[in-house]
């Protein structure tokens, strides 16, 4: 078990989700496989939590926004057409000195020393990312796995466009699997051959420079900028600065900074927001597709790397496949009484990468109570609640198991009758379980039973009739210690 937080790495964070049913390697049975990894019974859960409240964030809750699920293989024609082909390579490169074989942006070449041991690079040779396939029997069939969702997004906007009956600006959101043959596979979730990626395309009249969304929220944002000119000075001292100040000095447009500001406000929500950095793409670094893009980091135990994304991807997707498959994916614009190609934005997060980060940021070594606490919000917790009857009597499992059938109509709900109550506490407080629920025999005479909060160990007494209630409250955030009377001693952690 780790004792510092400081001290906590990656390899722990794995250990700790094998151990607990987090995440497995793939084909673990054969050894592994390099680059890819299952999601196990609590993964699963958190993974399809972060899924979902993307979704809720960036499609329900927002008016110009649809969501799509587009098919992983597409016409080989839609990657010549993206650039990818092309363009979508890293530089494989082998420390000279401890051998330590890695891939390095191509604009970073000659640029980077070993980060294990400051030796210099030898190039290997440049590799495509992308995953070749064959659909069918004939040599023909070759084709891709996605390399990014963006490209089901591009080539479906005029449809989507005209049966969800959308006027710019508006946006096209995914969230799905993505492929890509990386050269070096590492830090275990972090940098994987098959991941999930959760983005979305924001189109707007190419001549529309205003944002009419932007409110004080957004433009008062306080992030931690690393910018440009100081990545190009060899330099990396960060900048408190705001939304508002970066479009003042025209670091990018209305709508880039809008959509930046929202991807900070979800993050808030996540919980990760003082561990995130923005980081901006110096001219050499910049996508083929990019005019402008800021990266967000999250500081891991390996270091401040890249958890989401957010470009200024201009006209250029939907020009090349308008030239590629010769349709047009222009629309008319009213009020000029022309036909336009949009300009997009482009939000993009790594879902594995974020369920990453909620590990490494709630993984907690609780001294005192000699456990791990997982101390992830709420709402996002695998199990919600667990249901523990003090003791094996019939007329106590037989309530626990109704309280806990009610809860299962709304919630993923543990139940749980064997070994000590505290034993059964703190094996619920290591997978992240916000609320426990003590059923005992004056649950049988007063219909009351104590919930008992994850990070304090506080217990509340509630009526069984309330236990819904409170348990929606506690998943929207409110504090559980506030919803119901505090008792001290009615269930003992022994
Ligand atoms: N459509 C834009 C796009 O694909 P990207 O920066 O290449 O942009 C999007 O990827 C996000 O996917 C990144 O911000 C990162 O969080 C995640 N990501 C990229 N490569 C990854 C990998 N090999 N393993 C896990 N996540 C990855």
């Amino acid at each position: 078990m780790v004792d510092d937080k400081e001290n906590l790495s990656i390899d722990d964070i794995a250990n700790f989700c094998k151990r607990k049913g987090f995440v497995f390697r793939s084909s673990e049975i054969y050894g592994g496989f390099s680059g890819f990894w299952d999601y196990g019974p609590l993964g699963a859960e958190l993974y399809n939590n972060i899924k979902n409240d993307y979704w809720k964030f960036f499609v329900h809750e927002k008016e110009n926004m649809v969501g799509i699920d587009a098919s992983i293989i597409s016409h080989p024609r839609t990657w010549k057409a993206s650039g990818h082909l092309a363009n979508f390579s890293d530089v494989a490169v082998i420390c000279k000195k401890c051998k330590n074989a890695t891939k390095v942006d191509k604009s970073e070449v000659g640029k980077l020393k070993c980060e294990k041991c400051g030796g210099e690079f030898e190039v290997q040779g440049e590799f495509n990312l992308m995953f070749k396939t064959n659909v069918g029997a004939l040599k023909a069939g070759e084709a891709y796995l996605r390399g990014e969702t963006a490209q089901g997004m591009f080539m479906n906007f005029k449809l989507v466009q005209e049966t969800s009956r959308k006027q710019l600006p508006f946006g096209i959101a995914q969230i799905g699997k993505c492929f890509r043959n990386e050269i070096a596979p590492r830090d275990f979730l972090f940098r994987v051959r098959e991941f999930d990626i959760g983005e979305f395309e924001f189109f707007i009249h190419p001549e529309e420079i205003k944002c009419d969304l932007l409110e004080d929220k957004h433009l008062n944002l306080k992030l931690r900028l690393l910018d440009a000119e100081t990545q190009e000075k060899n330099k990396d001292t960060l900048k408190e600065t705001t939304i508002g100040k970066m479009l003042k000095e025209k670091r990018m447009d209305e709508w880039h900074g809008y959509w930046l500001a929202e991807q900070l406000l979800w993050f808030t929500k996540l919980g990760l927001i003082d561990k995130i950095k923005v980081r901006e793409h110096m001219k050499s670094e910049l996508s083929h597709y990019s005019s402008a893009t800021f990266d967000m980091d999250f500081e891991y135990p390996f270091g401040s790397k890249e958890i989401a994304g957010n470009a200024n991807r201009g006209q250029y997707d939907l020009t090349q496949h308008m030239k590629e498959s010769g349709q047009s994916l222009e629309l008319y614009d009213e009020k000029s009484k022309k036909k336009v190609v949009p300009r997009v934005i482009e939000p993009t997060f790594g879902i594995g990468r974020i369920f990453l980060a909620l590990l490494c940021n709630g993984y907690y070594h609780d001294k005192k109570r000699d456990n791990i606490i997982m101390k992830f919000p709420a709402y996002l917790s695998p199990i919600k609640v667990a249901v523990l009857p003090i003791v094996k009597e019939d007329k106590i499992i037989s309530l626990s198991k109704k309280i806990v059938a009610d809860l299962r109509e709304d919630w993923n709900i543990a139940y749980d009758e064997s070994g000590s109550i505290g034993r059964r506490y703190s094996r619920n407080d290591e997978i992240g379980t916000p609320m426990c629920i003590a059923v005992d025999e004056e649950s049988l005479k007063d219909k009351t039973v104590t919930i008992r909060d994850r990070d304090s160990t506080k217990q509340v007494k509630i009526k069984i009739s309330e236990i819904n209630d409170v348990v929606r409250k506690v998943v929207r955030g409110e504090n559980l210690l506030k919803l119901g009377k505090l008792v001290e001693t009615r269930v003992k952690e022994e």
